[in-house]
């Protein structure tokens, strides 16, 4: 059963994602004016789905688009998605655009209804091999528009950022602005210095992480410490751990930076750590429903 056939959400039907059609003058396509989510689900059950809705209203919040969808029904609509897959851990992308006008106008358009999307992916996990070596990442002056605190689809400074990693053989590109280290092209990123746990401010020059968020509780929960602040460029340099997250990485750790080892060039052992307390509280939320 290929992808194109596993059921996806359009404007209020349900049915094969190869079968889905909108208009090409989507202001998503036109503009990238919309917003979207990903959503990581464990045997069927999608994790932190509340903060991941609660960023949409932001996101939404930010672009001045009315929410098509109260929490619940947006709910509704991820669950039947995820219980028609064939696969039972996922990823669920959800869209939002401000829909289709009969005209190309950058201002918005009146009484356009929103275009709402949502589709579901097998969650790709990484490889145990990967994830014992740690991978490498490279960096770049961080270019984009002084919003990343919001999920949008204009991601192209994003997609030629991570492409500028894969050119050079890595996995992440960490961007920098004004000497500080503020996140990847599509991750949070942590820095350990001598068993303290660094993270850069939630502001508007990061995407405010969900598996950021759950990474400073299980550290705040087993006693490590942990410091939120702006991070200076050679204190990345000089880092003992390096780590990105997000909903489809989790906890990874960094072992190369530019071509020169991260401490000793293996994950570290708080890198290692925090990996099984983010597998723990998985399970432990997952069981309790
Ligand atoms: N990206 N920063 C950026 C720029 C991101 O795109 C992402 C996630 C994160 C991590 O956020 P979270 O922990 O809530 O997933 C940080 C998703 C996975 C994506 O675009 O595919």
């Amino acid at each position: 059963m290929g992808m194109n056939s596993t059921t996806c959400y359009l404007n209020g039907d349900y049915l094969p994602l190869a079968e889905a059609r909108i208009s090409p003058l989507d202001r998503g396509f036109l503009f990238g004016d919309g917003a979207y989510e990903v959503i990581p689900v464990y045997s069927r059950r999608p994790f932190r789905i509340g903060e991941h809705l609660a960023r949409l209203q932001q996101t939404l919040d930010g672009i001045r688009l009315a929410n098509p969808l109260t929490p619940a029904e947006w709910s509704a609509r991820i669950a039947r998605i995820v219980a028609a897959a064939p696969f039972a851990d996922q990823s669920v992308y959800l869209q939002v655009t401000r829909g289709a006008d009969a005209k190309r106008d950058h201002a918005f358009p009146q009484g356009v209804p929103p275009t709402v999307f949502i589709f579901t992916a097998p969650l790709t996990t990484t490889p145990d091999s990967v994830r014992a070596s740690g991978v490498a990442a490279v960096t770049a002056l961080d270019n984009r528009w002084l919003r990343c605190d919001l999920k949008v689809v204009a991601l192209l400074a994003n997609v030629l950022a991570r492409q500028h990693a894969v050119d050079q053989g890595c996995a992440e590109t960490i961007l920098l602005r004004d000497g500080f280290m503020i996140e990847g092209a599509a991750s949070n990123i942590f820095v350990v210095k001598d068993g303290t746990l660094l993270a850069p401010p939630k502001d508007h020059r990061m995407l405010p992480g969900v598996t950021y968020d759950v990474v400073l509780e299980l550290a705040a929960q087993h006693g490590v410490p942990s410091v939120v602040r702006e991070i200076p460029e050679e204190e990345l340099r000089s880092a003992d751990e390096v780590w990105m997250t997000s909903s489809t990485k989790e906890v990874l750790a960094i072992t190369a930076l530019d071509g020169k080892p991260v401490g000793a060039g293996v994950p570290g052992p708080l890198a290692r750590r925090m990996h099984d307390w983010y597998q723990q509280f998985k399970d432990e939320v997952m069981r309790r429903g």
